[in-house]
């Protein structure tokens, strides 16, 4: 598959030489007779650091197909999240299993959590697919966000509107809000999380005082170059709105773009590429330090959702405890595991493909067993291999499904691994 790097800026791509207008956005004829189609992904008049739109040069508009009808959702959810009451319990998900028979990308998700609503333009929904079956003659699109993709098992191959976009495991994906696409399968089965942001689309953190370089760097992102089908087939299109599935029929595939320009399109990063930061002398920095997107809010520095990783790393940091330590967020913090394990939770219990979540005020931290061992353990320069955990943290509290709380994956003992910490041992007072 052949990529365009950089992100959020401008790209120009063809599938046929001299599909492309040139030096017209909207050309009284589009070369071929190709159809003119732009793709605003944020308002015509926001600020143009923030604006990302596209020009689709398509064999057919987009426009001609049949009134959507209600399309069934399985375990899929939506914002606002009101199917159970909001738990201030601590909540660990065991790795699900795949679904038997053939179950594709979009029959395949299931909604853990999540919060804010699609309608506000606030809040994550929270999901995992489980897909047994590549996405044939039907293609999907999410009206209410854009969807942060990570592989937690099995490549996908995302056949988009703007070009073809293969994640593994190790990369994430980003698909904008309203872009098409098909999932095939490379492997058979695929596993992932998704966030859906219904917020302001993610963007680079801003680098600070860490200077002009470090974290992801922006030519590390990837976004496919043009390619289509062409294929006079009935295809079905389902798409997300509003919280619920619909789905229409047209008499042909709709990934039909032929060319493309502009700023808003699928991109991909391979988190191996991270420029991790950490402390070289002591103490835990906050894992901002961690922040390869961020979707911010109206608040300065208060994200809708910044993803968030925890990958291979030296640890170094002196007369430290190297792990988190115990904490109490206002920030609510839904963590995964694409690999290995957790530095915070070496006791077992958070495995690939699980999931925990910790809301606003939460009591968190280390288990017993990563407790022992960092308290205890010599502090040469050491480092974390063979891991990849992740968060999605947000300002709002993450409020969870009724299957997220009724699933037998849910762990009821979760509250066990901080039960057996001893009283601290002060001198006689007095
Ligand atoms: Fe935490």
């Amino acid at each position: 598959m052949s990529y365009l790097s950089g992100f959020g800026n401008e790209h120009a791509t063809e599938a046929v030489k001299g599909a492309l207008p040139e030096g017209r956005n909207s050309p009284q004829r589009v070369p071929f007779g190709l159809y003119a189609e732009q793709l605003s992904g944020t308002a015509f008049t926001a600020p143009r650091r923030e604006n990302r739109r596209s020009w689709l040069y398509r064999m057919r508009p987009s426009a001609g197909h049949t009134p959507f009808v209600p399309y069934a959702q399985g375990l899929l959810r939506s914002g606002p999240f009101n199917e159970v009451d909001a738990s201030p319990n601590r909540l660990r998900w065991d790795p699900p299993k795949l679904p038997a028979g053939g179950v594709d990308f979009v029959d395949g998700l299931v909604t853990y959590a999540g919060n804010g609503d699609a309608a506000s333009g606030t809040g994550v929904g929270i999901h995992m697919y489980l897909a047994t079956r590549s996405m044939v003659d039907r293609v999907f699109y999410d009206a209410d966000g854009e969807l942060l993709i990570v592989p937690q098992s099995g490549r996908v191959r995302f056949f988009t509107e703007m070009g073809v976009l293969d994640l593994a495991p190790g990369d994430v994906g980003v698909i904008p809000r309203g872009v098409r696409f098909r999932a095939e399968l490379l492997d058979g089965s695929a596993i992932g999380y998704i966030c859906e942001n219904y917020g302001a689309v993610f963007r680079l953190p801003e680098l600070g005082p860490i200077g002009a370089n470090g974290l992801a760097n922006v030519r590390d992102f990837l976004t496919p170059v043009a390619a289509f089908e062409d294929v006079d087939r009935e295809t079905e299109i389902i798409q997300k709105f509003q919280g619920k599935l619909w789905s229409c029929k047209l008499d042909h595939s709709p990934l039909d773009v032929v060319a493309w320009h502009g700023n808003y399109a699928p991109y991909k990063y391979d988190l191996a590429r991270f420029n991790t930061i950490n402390t070289v002398s002591f103490d835990h920095p906050d894992p901002s330090i961690f922040t390869v997107l961020t979707s911010p809010s109206d608040t300065p520095g208060t994200a809708n959702c910044d993803f968030v990783i925890f990958p291979p790393r030296w640890m170094v940091a002196e007369n430290t405890f190297r792990p988190p330590w115990f904490h109490r967020n206002v920030m609510s913090e839904f963590m995964g595991l694409v690999t290995g394990a957790y530095d915070a939770k070496e006791g077992g219990g958070f495995a690939p493909g699980g999931g925990s979540l910790h809301n606003c005020m939460s009591a968190h931290g280390p288990d017993k067993a990563s407790y022992q061992k960092a308290v205890e353990v010599p502090l040469a320069p050491h480092k974390i291999e063979n891991t990849l955990a992740f968060m999605f943290e947000t300002r709002a509290v993450i409020r969870p499904t009724r299957y997220a709380m009724e699933t037998s994956l849910l762990q009821s003992d979760y509250d066990a691994c901080w039960s057996q910490f001893e009283k601290a041992k002060l001198p006689k007072q007095g």
